[in-house]
């Protein structure tokens, strides 16, 4: 019976991490998936995250199970850092469940969207994640796209994007980056965010924000600005919060999703929704990192130890940026706007086939689409990199 199996491509970032491992050569630089790295080239576990471990190890004395919406306090505690003062009086009409990873926050919101958009459509602008369009199929939505990004000019398709939202339906839902835009850096000003959310609210539009970098931009509150605002302005709202890069927890997948309804009461129909969908697919999430983030954001100064190294990161990503952003024009590419550009991740005007001559020839890895994992380049491999591209 298997045998009638077709192999399926590897997936297009994660088939990275292999290739690299395999790669035998004395240099070669990791630009792949969407991992941090310090100058050293280690990927450390925070402080706070190492504490609040031994914490839990000490104190935790059962393993039961929690449920499907997995730890009540670790939503309510992240909520908080994710809505500011506005959670207080949203968290009554906000529906929310722990998830494993961003991933399975956009997964089961994927699901409820199939619930309650009529047209079962969102818009995806491009370029976007590669696995934002799959997950959203398979949870049997229609993808359709808006411009947002035009690679070559290095610069935001805004009119094009706003021109797109007044032609969808009424309830169509659409997704929208928070902060850090995977893959090109791109991110809307308070302005634009204003705008959007002016659009969104005329034409009745579900706006479906993944955020995954918050913290690594412009700093926590200022990359907050775009969901904050929609949640306060709209009826409704989901969130797809990720734990991986902000707290450093990328494998013990640690993610929620928020739902922010119009009541109290709808916000307690939907989160029957969310749990039942959890239920089929999983059962309930992995509980470890949660407690870990719970354990954080609870005590004051583990909290402000986990900011404060938070903060560094974010300060040594800008750095990385200048540095490129100073090269100017390499080869093919022009740096230059990779300077402005935030969070992790940047998308240079590379053809595939430049992409894999960097791979073949200079053991330089990145994703087909010409994203480079900013975050994950030493500030002593620069000079290296750039030579790569200038020998395109
Ligand atoms: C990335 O885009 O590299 C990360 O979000 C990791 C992933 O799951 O793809």
């Amino acid at each position: 019976m298997f045998n009638t199996l077709e192999a399926q491509p590897a997936d297009a970032l994660l088939g990275l991490i292999k290739l690299f491992a395999e790669d035998i050569r004395p240099f070669k630089l990791d630009l792949g998936v969407g991992v941090y790295k310090d100058e050293a080239g280690r990927t450390p576990i925070f402080a706070a995250v190492k504490a609040a471990e031994r914490r839990l190890l000490e104190e935790q004395d059962t393993k039961a199970y929690l449920g499907p919406a997995g730890d009540i306090r670790f939503l309510d505690l992240l909520g908080g850092l994710v809505f500011g003062d506005g959670w207080a009086a949203q968290a009554g009409r906000t529906a929310s469940i722990q998830t494993p990873g961003g991933s399975g926050a956009l997964r089961i919101g994927a699901e409820l969207l199939r619930d309650v958009v009529p047209s079962r459509r969102i818009w995806v602008g491009l370029p976007t994640w590669p696995n934002h369009a799959p997950i959203f199929r398979a949870a049997g939505l229609d993808v359709k796209t808006y411009p947002f990004f035009d690679v070559a000019s290095q610069s935001l398709q805004f009119d094009q994007l706003m021109a797109a939202l007044e032609t969808a339906e009424r309830g169509d839902a659409v997704l929208l980056h928070g902060c850090c835009h995977n893959p090109t850096g791109a991110d809307l000003s308070p302005e634009r965010w204003q705008a959007v959310a002016d659009v969104l609210e005329a034409r009745g539009l579900l706006p479906f924000v993944d955020l995954a970098y918050h913290g690594l931009g412009d700093g926590l509150e200022a990359d907050l600005y775009g969901v904050r605002l929609l949640s306060a302005r709209l009826g409704g709202v989901l969130v797809a919060v990720s734990c991986s890069k902000n707290f450093g927890l990328y494998r013990d997948r640690i993610g929620a999703l928020y739902v922010v309804t119009g009541a109290d009461e709808t916000a307690a129909i939907t989160a029957s929704h969310l749990a039942s969908h959890a239920r089929t697919a999983y059962s309930m999430p992995p509980d470890h990192g949660a407690a870990v983030v719970r354990i954080i954001l609870g005590d004051a100064e583990l909290a402000r130890s986990w900011r404060e190294e938070l903060d560094a990161v974010q300060k040594r990503i800008a750095e990385i940026r200048a540095a490129l952003a100073a090269h100017g024009r390499a080869g093919p590419v022009d740096l230059t706007a990779v300077g402005g550009q935030k969070g992790m991740f940047s998308t240079l005007s590379l053809t595939r086939d430049q992409v894999r001559t960097l791979r073949a020839e200079r053991a330089v890895y990145m994703a087909d689409s010409g994203r480079i994992n900013v975050a994950g380049l030493r500030l002593a491999d620069i000079e290296a990199f750039v030579a790569a591209l200038r020998s395109l």
